[in-house]
């Protein structure tokens, strides 16, 4: 459904200037609520119009948004217009603000907002989200954590919007870390610790072979040989590396169940070994490969095709390169998906990698390349467990849970729990996950747990005991009866504002579906918070009017299902108590 006051006001603008309803939709925004003054609850902006054609260029913007102002006449749902610098400002009758949007939200549910007519000429399609990818035996840091909820935030924002979406694993599976472990398994490997706890002896065994391998030529030579017989197909060096990515993969499972997210596709480098040689033969037909002295195949990717910016595909020895195998997955998976779009989602130093890729393809006649997008991220640092530095994820999902248990048993308001870890670890996602999300995901950040799990301000914590807060309410009072309310009786500025703000939702969504960035939804579920934590203390519904109750209520049932809504598409399961 679309937004009623948004359609109202375009559908004027389309009468006056001559235009489609449509084309002017995207030039009507929600006022931001802000705290000092009543705001109006609509803007245009006349320089976007201007920037459409819609408007002549030619003359006085501002003597033009007079004039527009002008002829936008009141009616009885705008009840203002009033002029700023090259915006017109809209006041719509708050009575029908509170029936109209209550309404819609009370009837759309968990499609309020994704819905809107602003998604409407957004592209739906087969989309690819490529996220999480840790390597097989090494460490699990906090880039990999990272990308898994940046990732999954993304997924799940790209399904809410209509896509098809399929998540895969990108698993660094192939490589000398195999020769290594091969090699090590025989030397330190117990069958027994493996079965026990996979992760952790498999990281254990490769940190002790890397060491001595270090100073013992023989353990590098057998690693060697193990990886050559590896490459070479030999069925009891790929038995045993197939076992190691196998109870690799379970393990992986359980902690990405433990973060509710999920794959659709455990691929990984290995599933491209073997298809290398197709890709450099194409590349050598479209006279796209050339041979350097030193013997390692490269793409020239120089405007001037003279050979100043290159990028190696082959090593001298013939074997393959990370590149190689991301240029054969991407072609691949267009074969299998017929993907829409593609995205990738890792750390920012592998932002020159994906450039090149999608260079390489493009140059390769791939037009789909330009649906291949890069999201890349920033570094944390100092983020330890009790244990010490992170190597397993399983790690960090234990220390939040661990610490948040502590501040719930710590905390005066706890309420009684049937599974109180259960809880903690929900609520202490959500505050991994909202710290992550709140600034541009390009930027870097020190990780600090006591800030992270702290209760009032910006924090996951604070969205949770917000939604809790919310439930417990409605389970107080909610009788189940139908959902009539008087919307005359919220007229008060503090459910106003509640309900200007929620007016901005589906902008929101829109700008992160655009930049796909959390941050915009992060931030507006945070002001969401704040508005409802003051709502909740000077508008009663216990002690109210039954009338008055009633529409409190509703506006209460409303905010939390936009606010439950929210949290699920970044990834946060939202609790009933807390
Ligand atoms: N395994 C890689 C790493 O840990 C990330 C893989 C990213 N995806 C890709 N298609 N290259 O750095």
């Amino acid at each position: 459904m679309a937004c009623y006051f948004r359609r109202t006001i375009a559908s004027k603008l389309s009468k006056i200037l001559g235009a489609p309803e449509e084309t002017l939709l995207a030039a009507v925004s929600a006022f931001p609520v802000s705290k000092k003054q009543q705001s109006p609850d609509f803007r245009l902006s006349v320089s976007s119009l201007v920037e459409k054609g819609l408007i002549q260029s030619a003359g006085d913007i501002q003597a033009q948004t007079e004039q527009l102002a002008h002829q936008l006449k009141w009616s009885s749902v705008v009840e203002e217009i009033g002029v700023g610098p090259a915006v017109i400002h809209f006041k719509i009758n708050k009575t029908l603000l509170a029936k109209k949007l209550l309404h819609q939200i009370s009837s759309e549910g968990s499609d309020f907002g994704v819905k809107s007519e602003l998604f409407k000429r957004s592209p739906k399609g087969e989309t690819i989200v490529e996220f999480s990818s840790p390597n097989i035996a090494k460490k699990f840091h906090a880039g990999h954590l990272r990308s898994t909820i940046i990732g999954n935030f993304i997924a799940n924002l790209k399904e809410a919007l209509g896509n098809n979406v399929t998540r895969i694993n990108y698993l660094g599976d192939w490589g000398m870390q195999f020769g290594l472990l091969g090699a090590g398994f025989k030397l330190f490997g117990s069958e027994e610790k493996l079965k026990a706890n996979p992760l952790q002896h498999l990281f254990d065994v490769y940190v002790q072979v890397n060491k001595e391998a270090k100073s013992n030529e023989d353990i590098q030579k057998s690693a060697q040989d193990f990886f050559r017989r590896l490459e070479g197909g030999d069925d009891q060096a790929l038995s045993l590396w197939q076992h190691f990515r196998h109870i690799s993969i379970e393990e992986y499972k359980k902690v990405y169940k433990r973060l509710g997210v999920h794959f659709g596709e455990y691929s990984g480098e290995s599933m491209y070994q073997g298809k290398i040689q197709d890709i450099l033969q194409q590349l050598r037909e479209q006279g796209l490969l050339k041979t350097t002295q030193r013997g390692t195949g490269v793409v020239d990717l120089s405007p001037e095709k003279d050979m100043s910016l290159c990028t190696t595909v082959v090593r001298s020895d013939g074997t393959s390169l990370y590149i190689t195998r991301d240029l054969t997955a991407a072609i691949d998976r267009k074969h299998r998906y017929n993907f829409a779009e593609m995205i990738y989602v890792t750390d920012k130093s592998q932002q020159n990698h994906f450039e090149q890729t999608f260079k390489i393809l493009e140059a390769m006649g791939f037009q789909w390349a330009q649906c291949c997008r890069h999201v890349p991220f920033g570094l944390v640092q100092g983020m330890k467990t009790r244990k010490g530095d992170v190597v397993f994820l399983e790690d960090v999902l234990d220390e939040a849970r661990a610490r948040m248990l502590q501040n719930m048993r710590n905390s005066r308001t706890t309420k009684v729990l049937e599974n109180p870890e259960d809880t903690a670890e929900k609520v202490g996602i959500s505050a991994l996950i909202v710290q992550d999300f709140k600034g541009p995901l390009l930027s870097d950040y020190r990780f600090d747990w006591d800030r992270v799990l702290q209760s009032q301000g910006d924090t996951g914590v604070f969205l949770q005991y917000t939604h809790a807060r919310l439930r417990s309410l409605l389970r107080m009072c909610d009788d189940g009866e139908e959902e009539t309310f008087d919307p005359s009786l919220l007229q008060d500025k503090r459910a106003i504002s509640i309900l200007q703000h929620l007016l901005r939702y589906d902008e929101v969504l829109h700008q992160s579906s655009v930049d796909l960035q959390p941050k915009h939804l992060v931030n507006f579920l945070l002001a969401l918070g704040r508005l409802v934590a003051v709502a909740h203390r000077d508008l009663p519904v216990k002690d109210s009017p039954s009338a008055v109750a009633q529409a409190r209520l509703q506006l209460f049932r409303s905010t939390c299902t936009v606010l439950a809504s929210g949290m699920k598409i970044l990834g946060i399961t939202p609790v009933e108590k807390m």
